[in-house]
C-alpha cells in the first residue's frame, strides 16, 4: 500500500479502533481477497457473516449488473411495484415458517432491528423491551438500547440516555423467564448469541421462551441477521431448532453482498404498521431494487446448488480438524461459526498478528476477546479447508 493511501486513509475515513488492520483491497474471489502486490488473504470472516456465496459470484454479478442498468432508485420504499422486490420477498416467505410472510425490507441490521422494535411496541401497545445479557442488535440508539453486554456500562454509557423501559436477561436462564410478564412488549434474542463468542441455545430455551412469551401475550423476535441464510446449517436458524418467533430480523448475508435488511412478520401483525398512524415505518432506499436483485441472487444460488445442506459437514470438519491442537481449549460452533477459545486474550491478540503475517483473515468477537472467529464463505471447499487449518496450526504452533 502507498504511503500516501495509507495516510489519507488514517485523515480522512473516519475511524473506529486505535489499531484498524489497514489491509488495502485490490480484489476478492471466492473464499479469497487480495492486496494490491497480489497477497492473498483466505477470508475466514465473510464481512462477518456476509458473503456466504463467496466473492464475486457471478450469479450476484449478473443480477446487479442486468438491475443496474434498469433502474435503480425511484420513490421511497412501499409505493412502486419493483420486481426484485416482490421476487425477494416471495421466496423468503416461501422459505420462512407460516406465519412469516409479510417482508418489511431495510438498509442494515440495526435498522431491521429498530423497525421490530417499533413494530412490537405498536401491535401490544406495550412499552417494555427484554433482550439477553451479552446480545449485540446493531449500534443505533434503540439496537444499543438492547445490547445486553455484561458490563453494559462499559459499551453504553458514553450513550446515555437510550430507550427507557428496557432490560436485559440471561440467554438459556429458565428462572429468567420469569421476568417476561404482561407489561412486556417483545424479547429480542438471537438464537445463537454471534458476539458473545458464539453460545449456543440450551436444549429446550427457546421452546420454553416461545411459551413464556406466549402465555403473557409478548412479541417473541428473533435476530437472525448473522446466523441467517445458511450459516447455521439451514437456511434460518429457527428451522433448525423449530421454534418461530412472531418477527425475525435478517440483514448482512441477506443481500448477497450489499446493503439490505428486513424484519419478517405475518401480515396481521405487520399490517398494523399502516395506520394510527400512517406510515409507521418510514425509509427511502431500503430495499433498494440492486439490492434486492443480489440477495434473491444469492439465495436462489443458495438453494439451487444446495450449499446449506452441506454446511454442518464442513463446519464439523473444521472442529475437528482444529480441536486437538494443544493450545485450543474449547470450539463453539453453529454450522460455520465458529469460536476457537484459546482462554487468554493476550495470546488472541497475539495469534491475530500471526494471522495477518501468514494470510488469513479472522475477528475476535464484541463480547469475548479470548477466542477467534471461523465464519468463512459457505461455499468453501474441502481442500481450502484443510489448507487453510494448515495455516491456523502453524500459528497456533508459535503461540
Ligand atoms: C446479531 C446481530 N444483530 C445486528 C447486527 C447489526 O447489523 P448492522 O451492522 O448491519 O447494523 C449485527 C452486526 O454485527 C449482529 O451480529
Amino acid at each position: 500500500m502507498s504511503e500516501i493511501l495509507r495516510k489519507q486513509f488514517l485523515r480522512h475515513i473516519a475511524q473506529t479502533s486505535p489499531a484498524p488492520q489497514l489491509i488495502e483491497v485490490a480484489r476478492a474471489e471466492g473464499v479469497f481477497f487480495y492486496t494490491p502486490e497480489g497477497k492473498p488473504y483466505y477470508d475466514l470472516i465473510s464481512g462477518v457473516s456476509v458473503n456466504n456465496v463467496g466473492h464475486a459470484n457471478t450469479a450476484v454479478i449478473e443480477a446487479v449488473q442486468r438491475q443496474v442498468a434498469d433502474y435503480m432508485h425511484i420513490m421511497v420504499y412501499g409505493e412502486m411495484v419493483e420486481r426484485p422486490q416482490v421476487e425477494f420477498a416471495r421466496l423468503l416467505a416461501e422459505t420462512l415458517p407460516e406465519p412469516l410472510d409479510s417482508v418489511y425490507f431495510l438498509n442494515s441490521g440495526a435498522e431491521a432491528v429498530e423497525g421490530a422494535l417499533k413494530l412490537a411496541k405498536r401491535y401490544t401497545a406495550r412499552t417494555e423491551m427484554i433482550s439477553m445479557r451479552r446480545a449485540y442488535h446493531g449500534s443505533t440508539h434503540g439496537a444499543m438500547s438492547m445490547m445486553g453486554a455484561p458490563e453494559g456500562e462499559e459499551w453504553k454509557g458514553a450513550f446515555r440516555p437510550l430507550l427507557p423501559d428496557t432490560k436485559a436477561i440471561s440467554f438459556n436462564s429458565f428462572d429468567d423467564l420469569a421476568e417476561i410478564t404482561e407489561r412486556t412488549a417483545c424479547v429480542l434474542c438471537e438464537p445463537v448469541q454471534g458476539e458473545a463468542g458464539v453460545c449456543l441455545p440450551a436444549e429446550g430455551y427457546l421452546q420454553a421462551l416461545r411459551q413464556r412469551c406466549d402465555e403473557v401475550g409478548a412479541l417473541l423476535i428473533f435476530d437472525e441477521i448473522q446466523v441467517g441464510m445458511g450459516r447455521s446449517g439451514e437456511m434460518f436458524a429457527m428451522q433448525k431448532y423449530g421454534v418461530t418467533p412472531d418477527i425475525v430480523c435478517l440483514a448482512k448475508a441477506l443481500g448477497g453482498g450489499m446493503p439490505l435488511g428486513a424484519f419478517v412478520s405475518s401480515q396481521k401483525i405487520m399490517s398494523t404498521l399502516t395506520h394510527d398512524p400512517v406510515l409507521g415505518h418510514i425509509t427511502t432506499f431500503g430495499g433498494h431494487p440492486v439490492c434486492c436483485a443480489a440477495g434473491l441472487a444469492a439465495m436462489r444460488y443458495l438453494q439451487e446448488n444446495r450449499v446449506v445442506e452441506d454446511v454442518e459437514r464442513k463446519g464439523a470438519l473444521y472442529e475437528e480438524l482444529l480441536k486437538d491442537h494443544p493450545q485450543v481449549k474449547e470450539i463453539r460452533r453453529n454450522g460455520l461459526l465458529m469460536a476457537v477459545e484459546l482462554g487468554q486474550s493476550e495470546k488472541l491478540y497475539k495469534i491475530m498478528d500471526f494471522f495477518i503475517e501468514e494470510g488469513i483473515l479472522s475477528d475476535w468477537f464484541l463480547f469475548c476477546d479470548t477466542a477467534f472467529r471461523i465464519s468463512p464463505p459457505l461455499v468453501i471447499s474441502d481442500d481450502e479447508i484443510r489448507d487453510s487449518v494448515k495455516i491456523i496450526r502453524r500459528c497456533l504452533d508459535r503461540l
